[in-house]
């Protein structure tokens, strides 16, 4: 999808605010810092639309950001980040887990884990409850540009084991500095909205 038309329609805290249009929505989460501000202005080919940071706990809302007037995608406070405090650590998780678990519309996430590492015990525990809610999902291993062509296969093997990832869910490797993944993202996205 070649996206022109792109805007924050709202940043939400509850679901009271959520849009009420019925497009079809894509949920990316992941640990705080992991790049998915990142990977959102890179889709959508934007230097700074979602707001990113080398300090992690940026994003703390639910921003509903429309594309083309028809579909949309929402960059979700990032978990596991020490800093946060345990009161707003409660509250973010309240926050994701009433939109995972109400959203009629919610058509898929995309779940980013860092391709340097084995995924954490939260990027399982995110995973597990994305299966327990059923909701379909890509795993994207990303900043993959800091790791070495000769290290692609483990890394995809680490990050399937780890997770102990379905048969139905992909595993993409993508670099918001190189681009690498973004078209095997937006193929993913196009199927999984039905767009
Ligand atoms: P929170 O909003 O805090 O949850 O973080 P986030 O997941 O939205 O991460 P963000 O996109 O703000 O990126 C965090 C940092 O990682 C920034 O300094 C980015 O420039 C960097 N980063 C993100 N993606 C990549 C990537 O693919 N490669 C490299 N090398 N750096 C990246
Ligand atoms: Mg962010």
């Amino acid at each position: 999808m070649k996206v022109n038309n792109v805007e924050l329609t709202i940043s939400a805290v509850s679901a009271k605010q959520y849009p009420d249009t019925g497009f079809p929505e894509i949920a990316f989460v992941g640990r705080s810092n992991v790049g998915k501000s990142s990977l959102i202005n890179k889709l959508i080919d934007r230097k700074a639309m979602a707001r990113t940071s080398s300090v992690p706990g940026k994003t703390q809302t639910l921003n509903f950001y429309l594309l083309e007037d028809m579909l949309y995608f929402v960059d979700v406070p990032g978990y596991g980040f020490a800093k946060v405090s345990k009161a707003d650590r409660a509250k973010f998780a309240a926050m994701i887990e009433e939109y995972l678990t109400t959203r009629g519309q919610l058509r898929g996430a995309v779940q980013l884990v860092d391709a340097r590492h084995a995924p954490s015990a939260d990027d399982v525990s995110m995973y597990q409850y994305l299966k327990y809610y059923h909701v379909k999902t890509l795993v994207v291993g990303t900043k993959v540009d800091k790791t070495s062509r000769a290290k692609r296969a483990s890394v995809i093997k680490t990050i399937k084991q780890t997770l102990d990832l379905n048969q139905t869910d992909e595993l993409i490797l993508f670099s918001a500095e190189t681009g690498e993944g973004k078209a095997q993202v937006w193929k993913w996205l196009e199927q999984t909205a039905g767009i």
